[in-house]
């Protein structure tokens, strides 16, 4: 593996109550005024709004509230939660919500305290802003791993870009898998993918040299694969919720990228096929990375040939490319066994249009085996219609 540096900032409360529990410890560190943000309302509509509410009365905070952050969080909205809380001189912020709002409070963070563009200073100038206002995190959905990180994934929708900025990592964060018992089906198994989706993209990335990250990376895909069907046939299985919610932690806590260069090139096009469309995260990805790996196989054998055989049960077929082919065939057929999407259309998405645009848009990074072509993404964003 290569050189790294591990550091791993966020207090994490898991389990029953995890929200109670890490407010009632975490709250009286803060000063007095708070900023709850939240997305679309389902927060009102499912009683966490109210347990978060009381918590923030008994510890005596002034609440500035900043709703209607959503899925696909836009640097406009970034721009109005940073007003808010430069205007009111916000403490702490408190993320309540899945990804999107863990996102947009990430930049908020950091912007509120600075009068430069954060967007030209990431994609102009390559740097990030290093002083935050303090970020907290109720997860309510479970998937992306934000909250367990510092990255935050934002559409700018004058430029049609859709990419990772560097934002504040949460200093705590709270994972009750009874949190996510109201989230529709189709969004806790987009999360769930999109957990699966950050492993194989670790996984995936140099070097391919025997290591410890790839062992862990194995076990969690594994686990990711049987949960999930297991959560598609008993949905109010709060253990394996729970499972689901702690693997979406690992796969994005850095632990799987230690010593690896991971270059998310499924991930760089679906940001820019969402730029374009505003479409799910986790089943643009259930699409895009399958289709993605019957590009790539040929270039890395013998690691898709591993992950055919330790993560899907494969047996090896004797020649490592049909052993890799299996693989991928068993990735589509988990796609299609537990209801995600498995083509655009199937997703509503029946625009061809913005395919060229996406493909000259998207970041293509040094690639896990090969690095792929404008033309190539073109040709992939066709499959996948
Ligand atoms: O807005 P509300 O009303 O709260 O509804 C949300 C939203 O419509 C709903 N929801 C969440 N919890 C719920 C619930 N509905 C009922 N009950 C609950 N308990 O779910 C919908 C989707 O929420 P969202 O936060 O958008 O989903 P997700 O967690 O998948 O986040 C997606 C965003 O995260 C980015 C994606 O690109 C996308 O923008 N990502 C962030 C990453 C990171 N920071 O590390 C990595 C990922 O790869 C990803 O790119
Ligand atoms: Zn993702």
């Amino acid at each position: 593996m290569r050189d790294f540096v591990f550091s791993y900032p966020t207090v994490t409360y898991f389990g029953a109550d995890a929200a109670v529990r890490a407010l009632r410890t975490e709250l009286p560190k803060y000063g007095r005024t708070v900023m709850l943000a939240y997305g679309g309302g389902s927060v009102k509509r499912n009683g966490v709004y109210d347990t978060v509410m009381k918590l923030l009365g008994e510890a005596n905070k002034d609440v500035v509230e900043f709703s209607g952050i959503m899925p696909n969080p836009t640097y406009a909205k970034v721009q109005e939660g940073a007003r808010l809380a430069r205007g009111k001189r916000v403490d702490l912020i408190l993320a309540v919500g899945g990804g999107s709002v863990s996102d947009c409070c990430k930049i908020v963070a950091a912007q509120a305290l600075t009068d430069e563009d954060l967007w030209e200073m990431r994609f102009r100038f390559q740097a990030a802003p290093a002083q935050f206002i303090p970020l907290g995190v109720v997860v309510t959905v479970a998937g992306t791993g934000s909250e367990q990180n510092d990255i935050a994934v934002i559409t700018n929708e004058e430029k049609k870009i859709k990419a990772g900025m560097t934002g504040a990592a949460p200093s705590f964060a709270a994972l009750d898998p009874a949190y996510t018992l109201s989230a529709p089906r189709a969004q806790v198994l987009s999360g769930a993918f999109d957990t699966l989706s950050h492993c194989m993209e670790s996984y995936f990335g140099k070097p391919l040299d025997d290591n410890l990250t790839d062992e862990i990376a194995e076990a969690v895909m594994r686990h990711v694969i049987r949960s999930t069907r297991a959560l598609v046939n008993d949905p109010g299985d709060l253990r394996v919720r729970g499972e689901l919610m702690w693997a979406a932690a690992m796969s994005e806590n850095g632990l799987l990228k230690i010593g690896k260069v991971t270059d998310f090139q499924a991930h760089q096009i679906e940001h820019q096929v969402g730029a374009y469309t505003n479409c799910n995260h986790g089943m643009g990805l259930a699409v895009i990375q399958p289709i993605l790996y019957r590009h790539l196989y040929k270039a890395a054998p013998q690691r898709f040939a591993r992950w055919a055989k330790n993560v899907w049960g494969v047996a090896d077929r004797g020649d490592d490319r049909e052993t890799a082919l299996a693989g991928i065939a068993a990735l589509e057929q988990f796609v299609i066994d537990v209801g995600l999407p498995n083509s655009f259309r199937k997703m509503g998405i029946a625009d061809r249009s913005f395919y060229n645009a996406v493909a000259r848009s998207t970041n293509i990074k040094e690639g896990c085996c090969r690095q792929l072509t404008v033309g190539e993404i073109f040709d992939i964003l066709t499959e996948c219609y």
